[in-house]
């Protein structure tokens, strides 16, 4: 994909929406599972860290502004995900998904935002911005591996 110039600023906006959009869906998906106490609560405290992260983003925004710089990025990637997040979104408003279907998604967008944070470890010459990704692609690794680990329990106890 052809990558463009991009200042940083309106990264870490589009970022923090990412954040605000990944905290809407597990909600969503929290209020899908109320019957299932655990699985409910799983969906709400990772609801509750993308919010943690948004808010991160929002405090970089803070420090930075007025500190802009170009960056070599892919934002078709970032407009990508934007895009599946809403999908998924408007989809979970529509009906609730099942809990299969639910961890797929979930670990999916978790994999592609640990993938695109990865990118902006490589690319930003900025060390704080470096370690600041740093920092949130270890956290989309832990989301994916609790994911799975949550998807292997459920079906283990469902198949039972
Ligand atoms: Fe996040
Ligand atoms: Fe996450």
């Amino acid at each position: 994909m052809a990558r463009m110039s991009v200042d940083m600023m309106t990264v870490l906006h589009k970022c923090a929406e990412i954040e605000l959009k990944s905290m809407e869906l597990y909600d969503l998906y929290a209020d899908c599972f109320t019957h299932d106490l655990d699985v409910a609560r799983m969906w709400r405290r990772a609801a509750r860290e993308e919010e943690d992260h948004a808010n991160q983003f929002r405090l970089a925004l803070k420090m930075r502004d007025g500190v802009i710089r170009e960056v070599n990025l892919d934002p078709c990637r970032v407009e990508y995900i934007l895009k599946e997040l809403q999908f998924a979104i408007d989809r979970v408003k529509l009906s609730c998904p099942t809990l299969e279907e639910a961890f797929h998604s979930a670990i999916k967008l978790e994999e592609d935002l640990s993938g695109m944070h990865v990118q902006y470890v490589v690319d930003f010459e900025d060390e704080m911005c470096r370690k600041f990704f740093n920092a949130l692609m270890m956290d989309d690794k832990i989301h994916v591996s609790r994911l799975r680990e949550a998807y292997d329990r459920q079906t283990k106890t469902r198949d039972r």
